[in-house]
């Protein structure tokens, strides 16, 4: 059951198939911004889609050579706002060029404290020590988000997919 919120609470909880039907709303809101293509393949079959995430959490059906990952839920009014995955472990690329920790908010719910919720909830009840966190350059409002946690900038990392990246980490 997905928790209902009193009083537009914002609630972060793992990613479960009770979530479908709000994913499925969550999934096309985030699609029509240009800079989300992670949904792409989503767009087709959301349930599919959600099943992959929830048994990515255990390592189920993933990649060669990716880790784990969990993915948590900031929900409000029955309504997904948010989505953060955390990767359970470490690897080179991890540590230097994702990071552990990746975010999204959908469009019509920036500005307003979500992915600032979701990464405090994400690094204070859930993420083990220490804890890599990148964003692009350009990236501001993800600095600011990551800024507030007190992590702290450890320089720019470089990779052809990603580009140039910030990394801080979270002692
Ligand atoms: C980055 C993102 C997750 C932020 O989500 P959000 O819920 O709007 O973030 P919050 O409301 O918690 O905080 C945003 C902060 O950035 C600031 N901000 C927003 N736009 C900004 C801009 N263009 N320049 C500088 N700061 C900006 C806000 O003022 C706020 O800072 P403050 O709390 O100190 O005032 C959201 O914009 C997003 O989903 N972007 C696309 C995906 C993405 O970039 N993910 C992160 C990958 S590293």
């Amino acid at each position: 059951m997905i928790r209902h919120t009193m009083n537009g609470e914002l609630v972060v909880e793992p990613a479960a198939f009770a979530h479908a039907a709000c994913y499925r709303d969550y999934i096309n809101a985030c699609s029509a911004d240009p800079a989300i293509d992670h949904y792409d393949e989503a767009l087709e079959d959301s349930d599919e889609y959600l099943l992959s995430v929830v048994n990515a959490a255990q390592g189920i059906g993933l990649p060669a050579g990716y880790l784990p990952q969990a993915t948590f839920f900031a929900i409000r009014g029955g309504q997904i706002q948010g989505a953060i995955r955390l990767r359970l472990g470490s690897n080179a690329f991890v540590d230097n060029i994702i990071g552990h920790i990746g975010y999204e908010v959908r469009p019509d719910a920036r500005n307003q404290g979500v992915a600032r919720t979701m990464l405090h909830w994400v690094v204070n009840q859930t993420a083990a020590r220490p804890v890599v966190i990148t964003c692009g350059v350009d990236n501001m409002a993800s600095r600011r988000v990551i800024e507030s946690v007190g992590a702290e900038f450890t320089g720019t990392r470089h990779d052809e997919a990603f580009g140039e990246v910030l990394r801080f980490i979270v002692r």
